[in-house]
């Protein structure tokens, strides 16, 4: 049996009256009055070609069959075109969502002896992942104005060192939502062609940030992209995601890939509609996507002691800090559990700075911030008392 010391999990605490985590997500899921603020997910699509193009490939029954087991072509070439780098020079695996990306990319480049830089906060299964194949993580505390709450390519220089092989940004990052400018972009991609080394560049969040670059363009030799269609695409549950590097990369990750067979069908023909029917759809989920985070905004600069780190968030998540009010986001999360509203305590995206704030993502129904906006002051009110 594998050593569970060497897989440290992220501190995912079981809310009060359930025996397990599962047994305590099985509750909330099918909850249908529970207001998901918990998980980044999208719940602003309306019925659409999404929709459509999935019942359509249900009605045909073709999850009868075994889809190719890497992709459907056009769904590969929409991605790279999606993120122009349809140059020819990249590759791309469709995966069981960026998770699955994760952990290949991990697999794929990590020698034994290899440590991997990461930061706290931050999405903590990548760091879980990188010490299943490398030696070491160097978790990186990045809770600091000082450094705008980012992984700066200052800090991963005074962080690196000879062995390590892999810099994962998570651009924007969750929890914070902070997000790389194209200034800081070039400068990763720099050095990570200077050491030879890899850039693994998480780019679930993209679409929801004002300004995004790609590390790809920059060091297209030295990045592995991953890809998701769980956040702004408002598919999460399908599982659906890619991996995007140089065809010396994926080549080598086809021997090591777990999915042999392909990835869901429905979820494919969803993806395919979800990328071609983009501009219907974009610009009506980022307006109220902004507009829900300055709803949250306002309701916690009235809080004294609370604050928000990042502020616009570049994604679809915020953290609010909490800590100067005394209130642990423990309680806050547990109180908002009780209105059904589901919220994230810091504990779960930061192993130095959990005690500090709560994560609430908010690409949901405005009328559902509103409701969160007002429990979020009454829960620190009454927990204050
Ligand atoms: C940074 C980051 N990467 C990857 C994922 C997982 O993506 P997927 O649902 O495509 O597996 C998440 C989910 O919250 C995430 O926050």
């Amino acid at each position: 049996m594998i050593s569970p010391k060497k897989y440290a999990k992220s501190a995912k605490r079981l809310p009060k009256g359930y025996k397990t985590i599962n047994e305590f997500f099985n509750c909330v899921y099918n909850d249908h009055q529970m207001i998901w603020m918990g998980q980044n997910t999208n719940h602003l699509h309306d019925e659409n070609d999404i929709t459509f193009a999935m019942m359509d490939s249900i009605k045909n029954k073709d999850y009868c069959k075994y889809p190719p087991p890497e992709g459907f072509p056009e769904l590969k070439g929409l991605i790279l075109q999606d993120l122009g780098l349809n140059d020819g020079n990249n590759d791309i695996l469709i995966t069981a969502g960026g998770t699955e990306s994760l952990y290949l990319c991990m697999n794929d480049i990590l020698e034994p002896t290899d440590n991997v830089i990461t930061c706290d906060p931050g999405y903590l299964i990548i760091d879980n992942f990188a010490r299943r194949f490398g030696d070491h993580v160097k978790s990186v505390p990045i809770y600091s104005s000082e450094n705008q709450y980012k992984l700066t390519p200052e800090l991963v220089k005074q962080n690196m060192d000879k062995k390590t092989r892999l810099i994962s940004l998570v651009d924007p990052l969750n929890p914070l939502g902070s997000c790389y400018t194209q200034e800081e972009i070039k400068e990763f991609a720099d050095m990570a062609i200077d050491n030879d080394i890899y850039l693994l560049h998480d780019i679930t969040y993209r679409d929801f940030a004002r300004e995004h670059h790609l590390a790809a363009k920059y060091a297209p030799d030295h990045t592995v992209t991953v890809f998701s269609f769980s956040k702004i695409y408002g598919m999460a549950g399908l599982r659906i995601g890619a991996m995007i590097s140089t065809p010396d990369v994926l080549n080598s990750v086809r021997n090591i890939v777990i999915n042999d067979l392909g990835t869901n069908v429905v979820a494919q023909k969803g993806a395919m509609a979800a990328l071609r029917s983009k501009n219907k759809w974009i610009d009506r989920i980022k307006d109220t996507t902004r507009t829900n985070q300055s709803i949250i905004k306002e309701a916690v600069d009235s809080v004294e002691g609370a604050f928000i780190p990042v502020y616009p968030s570049n994604a679809n998540m915020l953290a609010i800090d909490i800590h100067e009010t005394g209130v642990a986001p423990v309680d806050v999360a547990e109180f908002l559990l009780k209105r059904k509203i589901f919220a994230r305590e810091g504990n779960y995206t930061s192993k130095l700075f959990g005690h500090r704030y709560l994560r609430v993502s908010f690409s949901i129904p405005r009328e559902f911030v509103e409701k969160f906006a007002v429990h979020f002051q009454e829960a620190i009110k009454y927990l204050t008392r």
